[in-house]
């Protein structure tokens, strides 16, 4: 059996910048037993960090995601109910068939002047101040105000909320984790029933209450809440680093910040090189295997943890030459930063559009933007990359 590899022992300096050790680890093979910072006891999980191998793990059906098939039930489970990154198919088709119908291209494709609106007017209200931590007053706000329209989440206490769901997703410690789960569960809860007395409104979760498939087929009380839970969480927690992280990139690039100004249809590149470069998504989902199997001939037990490390695949020197530079002209082809396999993204074309309205229209606006002293922490957790705040000036 393999060694396992303490990433805790890389200190603070792992959370700060990981793509050092991950490139350690990929120069030793593609799949290693580690140990996540701050993990329980001799808690270990296999994790893969070579591109093409990821990429075969994505897409492998032995690595499953539904603990019921290892005989585990998970926080989440309990709590808010099985949802799309906890089942396999045929659920998990099933599930995706009766979102997909409500979440199609066509409905992200008539979004395209609201987000613009939106953006204009948070840099309306931005730009006079003349400095700003550009998560707070922005980053944030576009993708948690365009999820909240587009599920039909009317008013909601959004300081409460983005702590919540942040903690979801880059937990402190696993009581506040818990909290925070159970607190979400009870507002959903309340969301989901108010939508069910509110007759028809013609937004994604009221479509949802009343989706009903050829079949006759329809999502269950607790199936909605699950739905609502990953929309709202995947919806913001990714797309506000994506933007962050993506000007925190070109601010601290200035030949690429300046290809890009003389040049805003390279906007599409530079967002596909941000997701390759500092993808928002450090690591996948868990997933467990549900048979033995081997993976780039290491082999793997049942009912072993596999984590799927789509931040290391995308620097992996194999796939991307030089993968360390940040080049906004690059093929990008073949990331792996919205996943890849059944799970793939459901809302990559929403964070596109969304980074790339963002983006062109903060530089255009903002032709002076610079950075205005350190930024903030990047989050804990092995999860999500991201900073905690970015100050900028203008
Ligand atoms: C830059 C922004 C985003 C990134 C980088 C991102 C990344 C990902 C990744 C890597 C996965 C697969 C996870 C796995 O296989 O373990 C995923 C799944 C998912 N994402 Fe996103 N996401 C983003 C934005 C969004 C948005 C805006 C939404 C919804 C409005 C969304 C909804 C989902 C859903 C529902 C799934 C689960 C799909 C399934 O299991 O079939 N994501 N995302």
């Amino acid at each position: 059996m393999a060694e396992v590899i303490d990433l805790g022992e890389f200190g603070d300096a792992f959370r700060t910048d990981p793509h050092p050790v991950y490139a350690k680890l990929r120069a030793l093979g593609p799949v290693h037993r580690v140990r996540p910072p701050g993990s329980d006891g001799d808690y270990w999980t296999w994790l893969v960090v070579g591109h093409k191998e990821a990429r075969a793990a994505l897409a492998d059906p032995r690595l499953s995601k539904d603990g019921s098939r290892i005989g585990v039930t998970f926080l989440d489970e309990e709590l808010i109910g099985r949802y799309l990154l906890l089942t396999d198919p045929p659920e998990h088709t099933r599930l995706r068939g009766l979102v997909s119908r409500a979440f199609t291209m066509r409905r992200v494709e008539a979004l395209r002047p609201r987000i613009q609106e939106i953006t204009d007017d948070l840099l309306d209200a931005m730009l006079p101040l003349g400095r700003a931590d550009l998560v707070e007053s922005f980053a944030y706000q576009l993708p948690i105000t365009v999820i909240c329209e587009l599920l039909g989440v009317p008013e909601m206490d959004r300081t409460e909320f983005r702590k919540l769901s942040t903690e979801v997703v880059a937990p402190i410690s696993s009581q506040s984790n818990y909290d925070a789960v159970v607190r979400l569960a009870e507002y959903l809860t309340e969301l989901i029933e108010d939508k069910r007395c509110a007759g028809p409104t013609d937004d994604l979760l009221g479509d949802l209450v009343r989706t009903t498939a050829e079949d006759g087929d329809r999502l269950s009380p607790q199936e909605l809440r699950g739905m609502a839970f990953v929309l709202l969480i995947a919806g913001h927690e990714t797309t506000v680093n994506l933007i962050t992280s993506g000007v925190h990139a070109l601010l601290t690039h200035p030949d690429q910040l300046a290809a890009l100004r003389a040049d805003m249809t390279l906007v599409d590149g530079a967002v596909e090189e941000i997701l390759r470069y500092e993808g928002p998504v450090e690591n996948a989902t868990f997933r467990y295997a549900a048979e033995p199997l081997e993976i780039a001939g290491t082999p793997v037990e049942k009912g072993d943890p596999v984590m799927i490390g789509l931040t290391a695949a995308d620097r992996d020197a194999a796939r991307y030459p030089a993968p360390d530079r940040f080049d906004i002209r690059r093929d990008t082809g073949g990331h792996v930063a919205f996943g890849h396999g059944i799970h793939y993204c459901l809302g990559a074309p929403l964070a596109r559009l969304e980074a790339r309205t963002a983006i062109r229209s903060l530089l255009e606006r903002a032709p002076a933007l610079t950075l205005d002293g350190p930024s903030g922490d990047w989050l804990p957790g092995m999860l999500i990359r991201g900073l905690r705040s970015l100050p900028v000036r203008w």
